[in-house]
């Protein structure tokens, strides 16, 4: 993945020791947030943001990181990947500490990852097993969404006990992948309903697997048994179908919903219609969806084009530009990545029957230089809005803003500063102009002149509080306002005669 050194100790008093690496003064260049550039040095200490301006006093013994001609810009998070995660039938091949090793390679200072938790087990104790799995091991901070596999009585207590003293605020709910993750619509508003009372976010792979299935079958029947099928099986009224009766599910629920993994154009534009209706929704390309189409799946390598294969599956070429324009006018809100990769002996489960190709594809690394290029340097995002889509907007979602996501006075010190340039990778041959020089994860100088220098279990797994103000201040309101046309109407009652079922047989 990075070919930069990498030193790797434990830290075994984890992320709160000190030492003067830890106070750092990033000097000469430039602060972008997502509203705003400022000419301005910061100073880093204890693993927080301390000062932000020009002439700043500091202590002596202090790194100085000579930032003239960079940009110095809040970490990336990525609210969407899958590291070590039981999927059909193996893991997915980046552990938390590999994994979120190459997020800081990129750029990246937080991920948020999700708890599978298989049809029938506890939830709590899917969460445990990704606690003890994550801490250990993160590299980075953490947080964590939990997969909803069911529903029933003691999902909601654990849902409940999960927002209540677990740091989990969002829930996900699977439309695809039928006997392991997917709910019926009953239960998806179950779900959703849940959320709304806890204050949470839901979440929704947004696909109609059961017409994807018996499309799969019959693709196998015909002797389609290579990747190609993966896409032809999955076609994107399927994805839109799902995103749609989401949106409706959710609005009856009055419950935020956040899509994860758009990758059909035309589903971000349903998404964006329901925010124009006002409905609180959000949409998340990733970077495949953004930098790569299905034109791979035609490529006659096997592994080429095995090593695409995600669901939804990647579109026609003429989505991307379409789905970077709805990230330019917000219709779109974050960017993740959705990084569950699979090594070439693990896709080929399915060399002689593509439903068993494992689904996923990387990203963690290369999403900040794969935006930075496709987005910035093609003038379709500002510097800030680069910001606004790889981190502030995330943060703002999952309620850890302004810890996170922000370059300011008391903030984490979660940095990236942006210089120009960047075994199998699906945005291989792609030449980037932003690569990152410095990144600064909690205080710690993790990228060091394009040094890797990280520290397994250094990052901590960072709670997300319930109630979201970006997400439910105006949903409260839009739900009374909603609810105040629902009211019975006062007539007389019918008092004439009703037929007798029972005569009529
Ligand atoms: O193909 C994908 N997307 N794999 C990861 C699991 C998921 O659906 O998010
Ligand atoms: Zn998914
Ligand atoms: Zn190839
Ligand atoms: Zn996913």
């Amino acid at each position: 993945m990075n070919d930069a050194k990498v030193q790797i100790g434990v830290n075994k008093l984890g992320h709160h020791v000190q030492s003067s690496q830890n106070r750092l003064l990033i000097k000469g260049g430039k602060v972008v947030n997502d509203d705003g550039i400022q000419e301005a040095d910061v100073y880093v200490e204890g693993g927080v943001i301390k000062q932000v301006g020009t002439g700043l006093l500091t202590p002596g013994g202090v790194r100085v990181i000579d930032a003239a001609g960079m940009l110095i810009m809040p970490g990336g998070i990525d609210p969407h990947t899958h590291m070590q995660m039981p999927f059909m039938g193996t893991h997915s091949a980046d552990d938390f500490y590999t994994g979120t090793r190459a997020a800081l390679a990129g750029g990246t200072t937080m991920i948020i990852d999700f708890v599978a938790c298989p049809r029938g087990d506890s939830l709590m104790d899917w969460y445990n097993k990704y606690r003890a799995w994550a801490d250990e091991k993160v590299c980075c901070d953490y947080g964590l969404h939990v997969i909803v596999p069911q529903w029933g009585d003691k999902t909601a207590n654990e849902m409940a006990t999960l927002v209540k003293e677990k740091g989990i605020n969002s829930f996900k709910c699977f439309m695809a992948y039928r006997n392991v993750f997917l709910l019926e619509d009953d239960e998806m508003l179950n779900v959703f309903q849940a959320c709304r009372k806890l204050g949470a976010v839901a979440q929704v792979h947004a696909e109609n697997g059961k017409i994807i299935e018996r499309k799969a079958e019959q693709l196998v029947a015909d002797g389609i048994r290579g990747p190609e099928g993966h896409s032809y099986s999955r076609p994107e009224a399927m994805e839109i179908e799902a995103t749609t009766r989401a949106l409706a599910i959710a609005d009856e629920a009055n419950c935020p919903l956040y899509v994860v993994h758009v990758m059909s154009a035309e589903a971000g534009e349903a998404i964006s219609k329901a925010r124009r209706r006002g409905q609180v929704c959000y949409g998340e390309p990733i970077a495949a969806g953004l930098a790569c189409d299905n034109s791979s799946y035609q490529h006659t390598c096997w592994r080429h084009a095995a090593g695409h294969v995600l669901s939804p599956p990647l579109r026609d070429p003429s989505t991307k530009e379409r789905l970077w324009r709805m990230l330019a006018t917000g219709e779109l809100t974050c960017t993740g990545t959705d990084h569950c990769v699979f090594k070439a002996d693990q896709k080929a489960l399915g060399k002689d029957d593509f439903r068993r190709i494992p689904n996923g594809v990387n990203g963690v690394e290369d999403r900040m230089s794969v935006l930075w290029e496709k987005g910035v340097e093609t003038g379709i995002l500002d510097p800030c809005q680069f910001v606004a889509a790889t981190s502030t907007n995330a943060a703002k979602v999952f309620n850890l803003y302004p810890q996170k996501g922000r370059i300011a006075v008391g903030s984490d010190a979660d940095i990236v500063t942006h210089h120009q340039n960047v075994d199998f990778n699906i945005f291989e041959g792609m030449v980037c102009h932003g690569i990152a020089e410095f990144v600064i994860s909690g205080g710690r100088l993790v990228v060091d002149e394009r040094q890797l220098k990280v520290t397994q279990g250094a990052g901590r797994f960072v709670p997300m509080p319930a109630f979201p103000p970006y997400v439910y201040n105006r949903l409260e309101k839009r739900e009374a306002a909603k609810s105040a046309g629902t009211v019975a109407v006062a007539r007389d009652a019918y008092d004439g005669p009703v037929i007798d079922l029972k005569a009529e047989q």
